[in-house]
């Protein structure tokens, strides 16, 4: 049964690496279950630079909003440090971001109970940790208006970033942050700098105007961001779904990532507004970078992009069953001790490689079905 189509970048760094894992699991759900993909696959980042001369073609872009989801890998690498600042890699997945309106990112941090031992935290602070971070993706200071590096009249160069925010855009992330509330535990805490910044004052009061207005039943808390980085690293488990904007929920969210062991463990969906067909917009990608130090190495973890995928299936294909059984082997894979270097701990203990934690999840997979 053909359930949607994908395009597949794996982008720079470790990106192709772990796709190519990701890859493998899509043909195992295609030869076993009774789905089908239809695949594209093309470049982002470094790589689209060194094959079209841009980080994002016209023509990727074009794919990428005809099709059902986009599964990003990783963008950037030292190689394209001194590129000018419109070429380099971060440019096209910005970019994607912006032009598909992708405007709420699901970052969902999961504590393994058998990674509880490895957070840089106490194990009884993490243990059974399940929160999700709603970050606000296609606004903010990542976009706003003016921005760039200028020279004053003095001829000293300034910077300028904006924090911008209309009032539709914060509503849009705040439902998105409610609804996936209502699913959980009806508890939500908005996040922003209302001390200091006019956005955080206005991002306030229209969340709280959309909760009272339309959610009564959800619990709405506010704390400033810094604060709130605070308490998450103090005693996650107080939080369940975080709404917070762009610049803040990237920092929150390695901050979270780290909780659950290793950055190389979070999956990620980008989601924005129905197209043609009545699904959402949506990118999946890893929460991690590119990881260059390590690239090509086989040391990278696949976890991230693996569980990215089983979003896809749980969020555009759905397909809940199906991403509930590839959640379920990769939890039985680290319950059996298998890992990759970021998540070894121990003296003597020999790490698997990429593909081998990916033959293994398939192996769950089989015995699972
Ligand atoms: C992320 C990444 C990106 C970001 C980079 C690669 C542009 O850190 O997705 O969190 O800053 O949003
Ligand atoms: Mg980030």
């Amino acid at each position: 049964m053909a359930v949607g189509s994908l395009l597949i970048l794996p982008g720079d760094g470790i990106g192709p690496e772990v796709m190519d894992e990701v890859c493998r699991i899509i043909e195992w759900f295609e030869k076993k279950l009774d789905v089908e993909f239809e695949k594209k696959f093309d470049d982002v980042g470094g790589a689209a630079y060194d094959k079209y001369g841009t980080p994002l073609s016209d023509e990727t872009l074009r794919i990428a909003n005809e099709v059902d989801a986009i599964l990003l890998g990783a963008v950037g690498g030292p190689k394209y440090d001194n590129l000018e600042f419109s070429l380099k890699p971060e440019r096209g997945l910005l970019k994607l971001r912006k032009e598909l309106d992708l405007y709420s990112n699901l970052r969902p941090a999961q504590c393994f109970d058998a990674l509880s031992d490895y957070s840089s935290l106490k194990p009884n602070i993490v243990s059974g940790l399940d929160i999700m971070i709603v970050r606000e993706l296609s606004s903010g200071s990542y976009f706003g208006e003016p921005r760039g590096i200028e020279k004053s009249k003095t001829g000293e160069r300034y910077a300028v970033n904006t924090t911008y925010y209309s009032e539709s855009e914060i509503e849009r992330v705040a439902i998105s942050a409610f609804e996936i509330a209502s699913k959980r535990s009806k508890k939500v805490c908005s996040m922003e700098k209302a001390n200091v910044m006019e956005v955080g004052v206005l991002w306030r009061e229209v969340v709280q105007k959309i909760r009272d207005r339309d959610y009564p039943e959800i619990e709405l808390s506010h704390m400033y961001a810094d604060a709130g980085a605070m308490q998450l690293v103090r005693w996650p488990k107080q939080f369940d779904v975080i709404v917070t904007d762009n610049l803040f929920g990237d920092l929150l969210s390695d901050c979270a990532a780290m909780l659950t062991g290793s950055l190389g463990m979070l999956p990620s969906a980008s989601l924005g507004n129905k197209n043609a067909n009545g699904k959402l917009k949506a990118m999946y990608e890893p929460v991690h970078g590119s990881a260059p130090d390590i690239c090509g190495k086989g040391l990278a973890n696949p976890i991230a992009c693996i569980l990215s995928f089983s979003m896809a299936l749980k969020y555009t294909f759905d397909l809940k069953k199906e991403a509930e059984l590839l959640d379920k082997s990769v939890e039985r894979v680290l319950s059996k001790g298998i890992r990759t270097a970021d998540l070894l701990q121990k003296e003597n203990q020999k790490p698997s490689s990429t593909k081998e934690v990916c033959d293994e999840i398939l192996n769950e997979l089989n015995i699972q079905l």
